[in-house]
């Protein structure tokens, strides 16, 4: 993803100067621990409930919690979002999570039970990746001058347009108003991939 470690700095430093900054932050799809270990070293007060339904992933972000010192912080869950309990909490982040999921209600869902989770004015930090208006020429462009071979950079943008699910940025807004958030504004944008603050609403 471009400009992915500056993607992590400004999510961890936009919950960090939250005013009252959050003190439990839900992280699904937590992966290996990027956007966590960001926003733990932000926020060395702040408890975070870290969930993955691999079990690889979760080690590595358990093994990167222990090596940065934020372990005691962080419940871990092995699982989905809707198989842990209905805690609330005051902030959330999910990064790079939605556009593996279909838009035949999986994504509304996963928003939803993010939402639920969520105390009235909680932030939600998404990045994802949608559908670009020019068919991912740019990113191509960008991989290209990255010193990716043509071959490369064509394995790349078939896997996104044949794998991931991804919509356009209207019908993503329309699914996170529908679970129940207002859109703040963008924080992030570079081609298809881009950074929301949501709040719940
Ligand atoms: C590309 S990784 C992103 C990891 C991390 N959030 C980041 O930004 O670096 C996608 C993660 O989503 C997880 N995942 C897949 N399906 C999911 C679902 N239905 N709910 C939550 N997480 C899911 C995968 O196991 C994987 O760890």
């Amino acid at each position: 993803m471009p400009g992915y470690r500056l993607v992590l700095d400004v999510m961890a430093s936009t919950l960090a100067a939250r005013r009252p900054q959050p003190t439990c932050v839900l992280v699904p799809g937590c992966g290996t621990g990027a956007e966590l270990s960001a926003a733990a070293l932000a926020m060395p007060d702040a408890l975070f409930t870290a969930i993955d339904p691999s079990q690889g992933m979760l080690d590595v972000a358990r093994h990167k919690a222990k090596a940065d010192g934020s372990h005691a912080r962080i419940a871990f869950h092995h699982g989905l979002l809707d198989e842990t309990g209905p805690d609330l909490h005051d902030a959330a982040m999910l990064s790079l999570v939605l556009h593996f999921l279909p838009d035949d209600g999986a994504k509304r869902d996963l928003l939803a039970g993010i939402a639920r989770r969520l105390s009235a004015g909680a932030p939600l930090l998404l990045v994802d990746a949608v559908k670009p208006d020019d068919d991912d020429a740019a990113l191509r462009d960008w991989l290209r001058r990255r010193g990716h071979s043509s071959a490369e950079a064509s394995a790349v943008i078939e896997r996104m347009q044949e794998s991931w699910h991804r919509v356009p940025l209207e019908r993503l807004i329309g699914l996170l108003e529908q679970a129940g958030f207002h859109i703040r504004e963008p924080f992030f944008r570079a081609f298809g991939y881009l950074g929301i603050l949501a709040e719940r609403a």
